[in-house]
């Protein structure tokens, strides 16, 4: 078996468990993991085992169904209780992807949703705790969060293989791609957002060549997009972060495509750390720089990039990580952000699953019709 056969995460419906790629072990061995409580399925998220931002909401979403059938108690109120908790818990892994709220808010929405239907009463309600909770009752829930489960992780397949259809549009024959991270199958279900329109243009011959920067400190552009691109015999060159600037001067990359975290209303872009060095780079040698953003990314809830929460991860990622010995003094200060935020001005267009918003088109405004 290889990557291909494999979606990045999914339900296993008989044993109720969720199955996925732990990316950590990646590109050495393919490890397929099982989780079906609280403290592992959110360890899954924090040490990247599950990484990538529309990976992690759909990853969210179907825990939430698997965790929701364990949940024990006698009453309505219990159970809402304890998912909220769960919920409230896997929400606080990690702060920047905003697919992580999104997938969990719709699933308690549904919840919410049949307690309106059903008992008149909203999530936290006292009156829940009159209602008992018995198997029928059980058995209710577990399909409805089931169904919206489903639909999130279906959905995720639809969104990205439209996404790729849309940003085929901006791929030229011959074109010499430059992306970073990874933003593949391995971010999504299956597709990913910025190789969807890389995986289309390969297939329709246009001759097409990526370049991945590896993506200091946790290399996920080495050891994810330099993998799963070249396991697809797509033409793939591995450069070190630093080289981006060298290769662009003499004239070796033709487009920059790039997946995303979250987007803000004005059109700022947070994605891993080191996006906003190409863009500026992309900028100066008038390269154009494409965002591949899932609607799902998109938050209108924050105005401006500078509203979002960045992500600050261990100092070993740094000094210790993919090192035989560590290679920096012992005691020495680490600042080890996650991501960085992109001005809307660096970027040429945003490409969704419904259209392409360029520049000066009123980006998510015109986006989100
Ligand atoms: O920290 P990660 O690996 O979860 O980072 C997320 C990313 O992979 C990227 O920022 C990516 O480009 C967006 S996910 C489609």
């Amino acid at each position: 078996m290889t990557l291909k056969d494999y979606d990045t995460v999914w339900l296993d419906r008989e044993i109720r468990e969720v199955k996925y790629i732990d990316q950590s072990k990646l590109p050495g061995e393919l490890v397929i993991k099982s989780v079906q409580n609280l403290d592992d399925i959110r360890n899954a998220i924090v040490d990247l085992e599950v990484r990538g931002a529309p990976a992690i909401g759909v990853f969210a979403a179907l825990s939430m169904y698997v965790l929701s059938v364990r949940i024990g108690g006698d009453s309505m109120a219990d159970f809402v209780k304890e998912y909220v908790r769960c919920s409230d818990y896997l929400q606080s892994a990690r702060p920047t992807a905003v697919n992580l709220s999104w997938a969990l808010s719709i699933m308690r929405a549904e919840l919410e949703r049949f307690t309106l239907h059903r008992f008149e009463a909203y999530l936290l309600d006292p009156n829940l705790s009159d209602i008992e909770l018995d198997d029928e009752l059980r058995g209710y829930i577990g399909n409805v969060l089931l169904k919206k489960a489903i639909e999130i992780y279906e959905n995720d397949i639809d969104v990205c293989r439209s996404l790729g259809k849309n940003g085929v549009s901006i791929i030229n024959a011959g074109d010499r791609i430059l992306t970073y991270c990874n933003a593949g199958r391995l971010a999504a279900v299956r597709y990913g957002t910025a190789t969807a329109p890389i995986y289309l243009a390969d297939e329709s011959g246009l001759n097409i060549s990526v370049y991945c920067a590896e993506t200091r400190p946790l290399l996920q552009g080495a050891r994810l997009t330099a993998y799963e691109l070249s396991e697809s015999g797509i033409k793939t060159t591995l450069i070190c972060d630093n080289m981006v600037a060298s290769l662009m001067s003499q004239g070796m990359i033709d487009k920059v495509i790039v997946g995303c975290d979250r987007v803000a209303a004005n059109g700022d872009v947070a994605n891993k750390i080191g996006t906003n060095g190409l863009a500026v780079i992309a900028k100066h040698y008038n390269i154009p720089f494409y965002v591949c953003a899932p609607m799902s990314s998109i938050d209108l809830s924050v105005k401006t990039g500078a509203e979002i929460v960045i992500e600050q991860r261990k100092d070993i990622e740094v000094t210790d990580m993919w090192y035989k010995t560590r290679m920096a003094p012992q005691g020495i200060n680490v600042y080890n952000p996650a991501f960085d935020v992109t001005n809307h001005e660096l970027i040429t267009a945003i490409i969704t699953e419904n259209g392409v918003v360029r520049q000066g088109d009123g980006f998510l405004v015109a986006a989100t019709k």
